[in-house]
C-alpha cells in the first residue's frame, strides 16, 4: 500500500533504503555518522546555549546515539519509514519523523546537519537548484544567529574520477553488488544496488535503484553565501576523509544572539 507520500506502507517494501538496505547501513556506515558527531559536538561546545538541533536525512540515528548525553534536543527526519525505525531503537529518546526533507517545516533550532548526501538523493523531489536553494534558505530563516548548518553533498567533481564504478561488497552477512551509472548530461548518478541478506539458512534478495543529482560545487557555495550563510569547506569529518568528489560546508548565520 502506497501513502500519499509515495512511500509504501510495509518497511519490507520501501523503495527507498527497505528493512533490509536499512539494516545493512546502520551495521556497515555508522561511521562516517559517528565521526560526523564530533564536528557537531564541536559546535555545541562554543555555543552551549544551543536548544536545538535537527538531522536532515537522519537514517538509523546513529549520530543521535553518540550525542545522547548531551543536552541539546534534536528532531531527526528521514524518507524512510526502515531507518526511523531502526533510529527509534538506537536513540530512544530522540524525536523521529517520517518525512521528506524537501517538505519539513523545520522549527527554529542552533543547528542543522545533513550527513551522508542527503540533499542529492531523488527520492522525493526533482533535484533541481531552485528546490536546493528553497532548502537552504529555509534551513537559514529556521537557524537562530549564531547557528550552524553541516552538510556533505556528492558534486560534479566526481565525473572526473575515477570513483564511477561497478563493485561487489562482500560480508558475513551480507554481499551486495553496485552499479553505478551517470547520466552526464543531466548530471545524474545511478546506483542499482542488490543486497542477498543473511537469513537463518538463506539468503533474501531485494533490490533498489537510487538517483542522485550531482550539484556543481561553485552553485552550492553561491547559493550559500546568497542566502546570508559565512561559509568554510571541509574535506572530511573529523580524521575520516570525504570520497572524491564529495564536498562538506559548515555554514554559519551571524548575527546577535
Ligand atoms: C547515506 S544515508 C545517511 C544516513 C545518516 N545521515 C547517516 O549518516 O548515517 C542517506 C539518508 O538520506 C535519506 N534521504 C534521502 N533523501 C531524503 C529526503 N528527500 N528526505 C528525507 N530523507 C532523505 C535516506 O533515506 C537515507 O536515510
Amino acid at each position: 500500500m502506497e501513502s500519499s507520500s509515495g512511500h509504501m506502507d510495509n518497511l519490507n517494501n520501501t523503495a527507498y533504503y527497505g528493512k533490509d538496505l536499512a539494516f545493512v547501513h546502520d551495521q556497515g556506515h555508522s561511521q562516517f555518522a559517528k565521526k560526523a558527531t564530533k564536528v557537531i559536538a564541536s559546535l555545541m561546545g562554543e555555543n552551549p546555549r544551543a536548544e536545538l538541533l535537527v538531522d536532515l536525512g537522519c537514517g538509523s540515528g546513529r549520530l543521535e546515539q553518540e550525542l545522547a548525553e548531551s543536552p541539546i534536543n534534536i528532531i531527526g527526519v528521514d524518507y524512510s519509514a526502515a531507518m526511523i525505525e531502526l533510529a527509534k531503537q538506537n536513540s530512544p529518546e530522540t524525536k523521529f519523523l517520517v518525512e521528506s526533507i524537501y517538505d519539513f517545516q523545520i522549527p527554529q533550532c542552533d543547528i542543522v546537519c545533513s550527513i551522508g548526501e542527503c540533499f542529492n538523493y531523488l527520492f522525493a523531489n526533482k533535484g533541481d537548484l531552485n528546490e536546493l536553494k528553497d532548502l537552504i534558505s529555509r534551513i537559514y530563516n529556521a537557524l537562530r544567529p549564531q547557528g550552524y548548518l553541516v552538510f556533505d553533498i556528492l558534486t560534479t567533481e566526481i565525473l572526473q574520477t575515477s570513483q564511477i564504478n561497478s563493485k561487489v561488497i562482500e560480508q558475513d552477512l551480507w554481499t551486495i553488488f553496485l552499479s553505478v551509472n551517470v547520466e552526464k548530461n543531466e548530471s545524474i548518478l545511478t546506483r542499482a544496488i542488490t543486497l542477498f541478506l543473511k537469513d537463518g539458512d538463506h539468503y533474501r534478495k531485494s533490490k533498489e535503484v537510487h538517483k542522485q543529482k550531482l550539484f556543481k560545487k561553485k552553485d552550492i557555495e553561491e547559493i550559500l553565501i546568497e542566502v546570508g550563510f559565512r561559509v568554510d569547506k571541509m574535506d572530511g569529518y573529523d580524521d575520516l576523509p570525504f570520497r572524491s568528489g564529495q564536498v562538506g560546508f559548515l555554514c554559519k548565520k551571524d548575527g546577535e544572539c
